[in-house]
């Protein structure tokens, strides 16, 4: 991001100079640089592991709570205090921009999103209208607080892509076959071309919406992407995530594209454009490099239940992944899906100290 981009009132000396946001373990990783120690961030790293997160949120519904700059910051801002964690990530939800545009979603408790009418023909997709950066002025000025909070450490920004919200929206909630939103792709893939293609600029503007107030990185999280085969995700979703990085390309921010599942799919995740491939615990670091190609950066991939194992277990764990990804130009560690919400706020915090210890250079 050029300089005269920049939020006023956030110092350049944090940005650029040495030991600033661009110096980070984190963006260094992402450029495959050389890193003082392993960067590590958690998906899901802010929520209900924490109390201090449980408290906050007493009695204010998810996404209300993601249109209060202040919670919304305060929330990003707790795992990083607690956990030393080498990149925060923005707290909001992927559906936060089908919310935006008038979309009747909600979020359950113990549920996820839940949409009211399912958008399953042509006359539901004038549901879908273009984002404008207005309907989420919330997260423009969250954001410009938090850059300034967060000093050198970077922030993530991210998105939901156009697979996985078109799951929830098609389906009308989770859903473990994604049957109704196959039935769609297979049956009429002119109108689910429309409809990934219409997500795909929502998604696009949302992320710059982020990056333009001040987020570092970006992640697109198509968490359910590994329910396709590789050929039916090249032909049917690729294009419309293609879109959505190619949409961001020209900020020059680190881009990382996630999903779970994805052995399979990992080359094509990569072939989308993005910087970064995110990849699950079912396949092993240097596998998933090797799968991914030369010249990108992976990030993963500790099984999130091995935390609920004791820390000896846990250590063994994560210096199996360390030691499977040593040699790799570009390593971040994170988990291969979201912190699960019954986990010990302590096993994180010990996991950070131990990646950081062991990978020391
Ligand atoms: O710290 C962070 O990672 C930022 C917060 C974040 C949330 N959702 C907050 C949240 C992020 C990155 C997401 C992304 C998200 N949301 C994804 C992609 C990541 C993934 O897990 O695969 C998906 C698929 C969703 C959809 C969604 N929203 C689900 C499945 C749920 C859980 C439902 C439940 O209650 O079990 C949500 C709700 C949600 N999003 C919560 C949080 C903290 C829980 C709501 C609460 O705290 O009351």
């Amino acid at each position: 991001m050029s300089g005269k981009d920049r939020p006023s009132g956030q110092p350049q000396q944090t940005q650029d100079a040495p030991g600033g946001v661009q110096d980070s373990a984190f963006l260094r990783a992402c450029r495959r640089e050389t890193v003082p120690h392993t960067p590590v961030w958690f998906m899901r790293q802010a929520g209900r592991s924490l109390p201090e997160y449980r408290k906050l949120r007493e009695g204010i519904a998810m996404l209300d709570s993601c249109m209060r700059p202040d919670l919304v910051a305060e929330i990003t801002l707790q795992p990083v205090r607690r956990h030393g964690v080498d990149a925060a990530i923005y707290f909001s939800d992927i559906v936060v921009p089908l919310k935006a545009i008038g979309v009747d979603l909600d979020i359950k408790p113990g549920v996820g999103p839940v949409v009211e009418k399912p958008i399953r023909t042509r006359a539901d997709l004038e549901r879908l209208r273009p984002l404008d950066p207005e309907d989420v002025g919330y997260v423009t000025e969250a954001v410009g607080i938090l850059t300034r909070e967060l000093g050198s450490t970077p922030l993530i920004g991210f998105a939901g892509a156009p697979f996985t919200l078109a799951s929830y929206l098609v389906e009308g909630g989770p859903s473990k076959n994604h049957e109704h939103t196959k039935a769609l792709m297979y049956g009429d893939p002119e109108l689910w071309a429309e409809l990934l293609d219409r997500l795909a600029g929502i998604t696009a503007t949302f992320l710059q919406v982020q990056i333009e107030a001040g987020a570092s990185a970006v992640q697109l999280f198509d968490s359910w992407a590994g329910a396709l085969a590789p050929e039916d995700y090249r032909a049917s979703v690729l294009p419309a995530s293609a879109k959505v990085f190619d949409a961001v390309a020209s900020y020059g921010v680190p881009r990382i594209h996630f999903g779970v599942g994805t052995g399979e799919l990992l080359g094509l995740l990569g072939e989308a454009g993005p910087e970064v491939v995110g990849a699950d615990w079912r396949v092993p670091v240097d596998e998933a490099a090797r799968r991914v190609g030369p010249g990108k950066a992976v990030q993963g991939n500790l099984d999130p239940a091995v935390l609920f194992a004791p820390r000896e277990a846990v250590e063994r764990q994560a210096a199996r992944i360390l030691e499977s990804a040593r040699g790799l130009e570009g390593h971040i560690f994170n988990l291969g899906h979201g912190v699960l919400p019954d986990t010990d706020p302590q096993a994180l915090t010990d996991l950070v100290s131990y990646v950081h210890e062991q990978s020391a250079r």
